[in-house]
């Protein structure tokens, strides 16, 4: 029996220098010492002994397990220690690769203006609200005092949808459904895409932005249209701008103006950007119509009103010297990545 032990224990210590992984280990220690195991095999056959070997068998089967569960522990110990160091050779970084250069995006040009132009209207008290591109008629048109044979509706090319859909031609549509919804004192603006079937050139598109303006309550008055926008136009184009109020026509607004600014390329000489006449056109405006006040539920007689709507297009292209409309929309890289 003695030599018994003495086999296995060089048969385990010989297994144990071959085992390459945590698995084959932990496999040798239940082939040997398990409760199947070979040396457990052995110890049940003790009681054959006679009682003076059966001490001494005994104490040598004890010093057999510990040192094969030593030999396997330490083997464990060894392999533990190589998966950490191949594990650390191959997450090793190479600190003197190059690094890769991530591509930043940034704001469209018509986005960075917007933003600036919220901020001034913010800076006043305006709230900004949000309206559908595709409208009825009536709040593109009927709403805003152009009823369906009106003359005014050539003024602006329809994509109609059907009977009573059409894409909104003018952010104005906004008016209508925030004096229906809100009570004075209202102080709003709402920007948004427009929509005319409009050939394309370097200064038209079918599709553009405009930003909705619109301010009533009691005692409004054309100074403060004329104040609002004059601050509006010196905090976009700067202190020294001068600021032009055209009398003009809309169906929705009586009086009406249309306001243009001095070229700020060229300081109202006449030059490229302004097509040689010193001014440039921003936006439309004018006093709130009274039959559109009372349409949308407000009294004429108690309240009043003015309403501007810009041309976002226009201000951007001449803030950045964009010589065509088109490059707005077309979102080549190469243009973009100059803003
Ligand atoms: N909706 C007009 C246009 O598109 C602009 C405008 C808005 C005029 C508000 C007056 C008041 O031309």
């Amino acid at each position: 029996m003695k030599e018994k032990l003495q086999a296995i224990l060089q048969e385990a210590l010989t297994a144990t220098q071959s085992v390459q992984t945590q698995q084959e280990a932990e496999e040798l220690k239940v082939r040997y010492l398990g409760k199947k195991g070979e040396l457990t095999a052995i110890l049940k056959q003790m009681g054959s002994l006679s009682a003076e070997e059966r001490p001494v068998v005994g104490q040598m089967a004890n010093e057999v397990r510990a040192q094969i569960e030593t030999a396997v522990r330490e083997k464990l110990e060894i392999i533990k220690e190589k998966a950490i160091e191949q594990k650390l050779a191959a997450e090793a970084l190479d600190i003197t690769m190059p690094g890769k250069s991530n591509k930043q995006g940034r704001l469209h040009p018509l986005n960075t203006v917007l933003d600036d132009l919220i901020d001034i209207f913010q800076s006043m008290g305006f709230d900004v609200v949000d309206g559908p591109e595709v409208e009825t008629d009536y709040y593109n048109f009927e709403a805003l005092n152009v009823p369906a044979d009106h003359p005014a509706r050539d003024m602006q090319d329809t994509f109609y949808l059907g009977e009573n859909l059409l894409l909104r031609t003018q952010t104005s549509a906004a008016q209508i459904r925030t004096m229906k919804k809100r009570k004075p004192p209202i102080r709003i603006i709402c920007p948004g895409r427009v929509f005319r079937a409009d050939e394309v050139d370097a200064t038209h598109s079918p599709v553009f932005h405009q930003v909705e303006g619109l301010v009533v309550d009691k005692g409004i008055t054309m100074c403060d249209l004329k104040g609002t926008l004059e601050q509006f136009a010196h905090e976009i184009y700067g202190p020294e701008t001068k600021v032009k109020f055209r009398p003009s026509f809309f169906p929705f607004t009586e009086p009406s103006v249309e306001v243009d600014v001095s070229c700020s390329e060229c300081g109202g000489k006449g030059c490229r950007v302004c097509k040689g006449s010193g001014w440039i056109e921003i936006l439309g405006a004018g006093m709130v119509h009274p039959h559109v006040l009372s349409e949308c539920g407000i009294d004429p007689e108690e309240y009043s009103g003015f309403a501007f709507g810009i041309g976002l297009d226009r201000l951007t292209t001449t803030r950045y010297k964009i010589s065509d409309i088109r490059l707005l929309f077309e979102n080549d890289i190469r243009f973009l990545e100059q803003f």
